[in-house]
């Protein structure tokens, strides 16, 4: 959703920041653009594609400025176009902003600048932000920031030029994030961290309302009362190869066969001689013997990690869990008691309903456990607790190794409350135990049916609806897969409890629909056979993904995708692989744009 960049240095700026509006491609947009300085502000910007952007510059010719803010722009305010697209300047030309998040109480302050003679040229809440700053202006970019700041409400991540400070630009964040990107001789604004990677692994992690002056030879950080403050630079550990392609032909398929590795980085650490250490968590033995529920609280996959997450831990710690959506969460006024957890879950650690719900938990009093992908992203600053999955980078909007890792550390967590509770005995823990340490391997040997999957995905590829049917945790993968479908090849696709169907849906199979029957798990799979063979009674053409030497499935599907037998428990991290490369193979197969699939935002930092 929505990128920045911006650079102050001694290079030309123009390429510097398309090259790094390129690296955030990923996050979504509609429309882009830049303003750098050209005897006063110069902008200019386009809907569509950076490409376009990049012949408008050519064609208008590029601009000698040291200094520069370029802009993605995912609308919201305003529908994609020229006008509504980033950056916008204020009245007299003087002030340029870029903005990411949205400003709540944009309208009323457009009323008190239009009383005040100010003229609007789009339909977008940002440009309020540079009419107003221009309104406050004295002279002075941190005295005007610090009001600028005492008026608006919402979530913003903003870099601002004005031409009266040609050697300046200013940074500001406010639930939207933000870094500071620090060079030697230049210096950079981004909203993440690939948009910097080739130029500095140095950089400060803007707090709420923290306010940064960048010059070319330094970097000055202020609090809102205008104070100067200190900040811990941070540095960036994986390298650019990670955010690069390595030979795939999307993201997506190299983060799918990344998941062995990422599920190792994330497990291993964790499991020791002893069993299982999380060297991450503040939370008491006591804690954990005396929580009276878990809230599991997360948006999309994660949410359906948390559905999975729901079945481990109530199997074998026997706590009762709740699994919400964070935006019906944050809204609900949901009963939470002393004792009770909440587990948040969140690749990006930025997504802006997640991060409500955290807060909302914490207001109430509970303490907060995230499950978070970037380092030192707001959800994971917000918790009381942090467990990192170690997927590295995930650029593919359809998220893949950041939803098995969040898996694992979902396993963990529930095996570890199982040992402190006494839920378990000693055998079956260690079984489980082995089990989750061989996770890596076993995904590792379900990924080498990648060719298989893309044969199958093939003669699917031009479905009009398909179904996904699962019980249990199958069931969970069932709406992991739909999303996967859904998201990048845009087929209409449904996924049910598999006995759930006959009360409504099955009325909608008719001769030839595709139904994707998961029944990996042998308690379930009689069942499952039940519910395949009502379909195929009505013209349905099943696809079954089954456990190895459960051949009885063959009777009645049409094709069968045997997954190595596993455990019950963990089939919930086996059963979507398959899964994920048939989304991925019909998405190709039908010249879909995999890693930016149409609408969607990578981190979704809008409620
Ligand atoms: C998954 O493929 C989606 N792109 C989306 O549902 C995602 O999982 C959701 O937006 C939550 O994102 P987060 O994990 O970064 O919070």
């Amino acid at each position: 959703m929505c990128g920045i960049v911006g650079y102050i240095g001694k290079e030309q700026a123009v390429p510097v920041l398309l090259n790094g509006l390129a690296k955030l491609e990923y996050r979504g947009y509609d429309s882009a653009g830049i303003t750098v300085f050209d005897n006063g502000v110069y902008t200019i910007k386009t809907q569509g594609r950076l490409a376009n952007l990049a012949e408008k510059i050519r064609q208008e010719g590029q601009k000698p400025s040291h200094i520069g803010i370029g802009h993605t722009r995912w609308a919201t305010h305003g529908a994609p176009s020229d006008r509504n697209s980033h950056p916008h300047n204020s009245q007299n030309g003087k002030i340029s902003v870029v903005h990411n998040g949205i400003i709540e109480n944009y309208l009323e302050l457009k009323a008190f600048l239009e009383d005040k003679g100010y003229h609007f040229v789009s339909e977008t809440d940002t440009e309020v932000v540079a009419q107003l700053f221009e309104y406050e202006y004295d002279g002075d970019m941190i005295s005007t920031t610090r009001k600028l700041l005492q008026q608006i409400r919402g979530a913003y991540a903003l870099g601002i030029l004005c031409s009266d400070h040609p050697d300046t630009l200013v940074a500001v964040r406010k639930d939207s994030p933000l870094l500071i990107g620090l060079g030697k001789g230049e210096n950079y604004i981004a909203s993440d961290i690939p948009a910097l990677l080739e130029y500095t692994r140095e950089y400060y992690l803007l707090e709420e309302n923290e306010i940064a002056l960048l010059k070319q030879d330094e970097v000055k950080l202020y609090d809102m009362d205008g104070g100067e403050i200190q900040k811990e630079v941070y540095h960036v550990t994986w390298n650019l190869d990670a955010a690069e392609k390595g030979g795939y032909d999307y993201f997506m398929m190299k983060e799918i066969m990344e998941q062995p590795e990422a599920l190792k980085k994330t497990i291993q650490p964790r499991l020791t001689e002893a069993g299982i250490h999380l060297q991450d968590i503040s939370l008491t033995e006591e804690e954990i013997k005396n929580c009276g529920r878990i809230h599991i609280v997360a948006c999309g996959s994660a949410w359906h990690a948390g559905i999975v997450g729901r079945y481990v831990m109530e199997e074998v710690s026997r706590i009762p869990v709740e699994v919400d959506i964070a935006s019906e969460f944050r809204y609900r006024n949901p009963i939470l008691q002393k004792g009770d957890l909440c587990i948040i879950i969140s690749q990006s650690g930025e997504t802006a309903d997640t991060l409500a719900a955290l807060r909302e938990a914490k207001k109430q009093g509970i303490k907060v456990l995230s499950i978070v992908n970037v380092v030192g992203s707001s959800i994971a600053r917000e918790s009381d607790d942090v467990i990192y999955t170690w997927a590295g980078p995930e650029i593919a909007v359809a998220t893949t190794k950041g939803y098995t890792t969040q898996l694992s550390v979902l396993y963990l967590i529930a095996l570890y409350f199982a040992k402190v509770r006494g839920t378990l005995s000693e055998a079956r823990l260690g079984a489980y135990l082995e089990e989750l340490a061989t996770l890596p391997e076993r995904t590792a040997e379900i990924l080498k049916m990648d060719a298989k999957m893309a044969e199958i995905a093939k003669k699917y590829a031009f479905s009009k609806d398909v179904f996904i049917i699962g019980r249990g945790l199958d069931y969970a993968a069932a709406m992991e897969a739909s999303l996967k479908l859904k998201e990048i090849s845009y087929i209409h696709s449904e996924a049910y409890a598999a006995g759930e169907l006959k009360h409504g849906t099955i009325s909608l199979i008719e001769e030839g629909t595709l139904v994707v029957a998961i029944a990996t798990q042998s308690s379930l799979f009689e069942k499952l056979v039940s519910n395949v063979k009502e379909v195929k009674a009505r013209g349905a053409k099943v696809l079954a993904i089954a456990p190895e030497g459960e051949t009885a499935i063959e009777d009645v599907a049409d094709e069968v995708v045997y997954l190595p037998k596993a455990g019950d428990l963990f089939t919930g991290s086996y059963n979507v692989l398959p899964m994920q490369m048939f989304a991925y193979y019909i998405a190709v197969e039908r010249g879909c744009d995999v890693d930016k699939p149409r609408n969607l935002a990578k981190s979704v930092t809008v409620e």
